[in-house]
């Protein structure tokens, strides 16, 4: 029994954890709604001041043939593409999620590494889409 056990863990893969919306969606209310507002529509109380209109972040998917950019939207906001509005080259969120302790997959499924807050902001994101 113990063997069929570790078989099918082991024929199951790698389990990857993935981005949990319902944290996600403190971490954008905590971090991110000053700037893209509480409905991530982009008209959070700071946007009248910034040069850089806040998009509308339900709109991704949209604006991408339909599916939501995981890679680009976990890149953007932990600081590896790097984005003036974010903090260019002293990413905003890029230290103060600095542990790969996360993932998420992808939009072609592969696992992204990227702290466990960024996955689940970027997962919660992802549940708004219009
Ligand atoms: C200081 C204001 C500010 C804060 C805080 C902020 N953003 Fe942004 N964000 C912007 C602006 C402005 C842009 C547009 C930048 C540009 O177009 O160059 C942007 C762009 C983005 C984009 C890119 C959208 C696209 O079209 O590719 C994503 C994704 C995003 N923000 C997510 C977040 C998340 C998630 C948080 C919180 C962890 C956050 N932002 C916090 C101002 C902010």
């Amino acid at each position: 029994m113990k063997r069929l056990v570790l078989l099918a863990v082991c024929l199951a893969g790698p389990v990857w954890a993935e981005g949990d919306p319902v944290a996600g969606e403190g971490v954008f209310q905590t971090f991110c709604s000053a700037c893209h507002g509480t409905d991530a529509q982009g008209n959070g109380p700071m946007s009248g001041i910034l040069t850089v209109e806040p998009p509308d972040l339900t709109a991704l998917a949209l604006s991408n043939d339909g599916v939501f950019p995981v890679f680009r939207v976990v890149r953007q906001i932990d600081g590896r593409d790097p984005m003036l509005a974010h903090g260019g080259e002293m990413p905003l969120f890029g230290a103060l999620f600095d542990f790969p302790d996360g993932s998420i997959a992808s939009e072609t499924g592969q696992p992204i590494i990227t702290a466990q807050p960024i996955a689940d902001v970027a997962a919660w994101l992802e549940s708004v889409q219009d």
